[in-house]
């Protein structure tokens, strides 16, 4: 598991999407506003929407593009529609740095 510190939690405004690229991957994070950081994938499963430009509430991203919900803990897009997102493990530190946490599998530039 590899470790990168992504700035300042004030750097994320809240419910907003942020993108971030990183070891090739592209992420739509958001900051929920009680202190807890979210990352997902930033490509929609249904056309590829950015994720990042959604709008965020109760826990869950609407895609900008044709409103799917998806679940920002799980990545699963809620019913009537189907698929799933890749999630991210992001831990605000005591000093409010926020720290995501990927699998090195998954990257492809280290
Ligand atoms: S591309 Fe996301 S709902 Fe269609």
């Amino acid at each position: 598991m590899k470790q990168f510190n992504i700035g300042h939690i004030s750097e994320f405004p809240e419910r907003r999407g942020k993108v971030v690229k990183i070891g090739g991957l592209e992420l739509a994070m958001f900051n929920m506003g009680d202190g807890t950081i979210k990352a997902v994938e930033n490509s929609c499963p249904h056309k590829q929407g950015k994720l990042s430009e959604g709008i965020v509430c109760d826990g869950h991203v609407y895609c900008p593009l044709h409103d799917w919900k998806i679940s920002l803990t799980s990545g699963i897009v809620q019913a009537p529609d189907e698929g799933c997102v890749k999630t991210y493990n992001v831990t605000v530190e005591a000093n409010d740095r926020v720290i995501l946490h990927i699998d090195e599998a998954h990257l492809s530039v280290s």
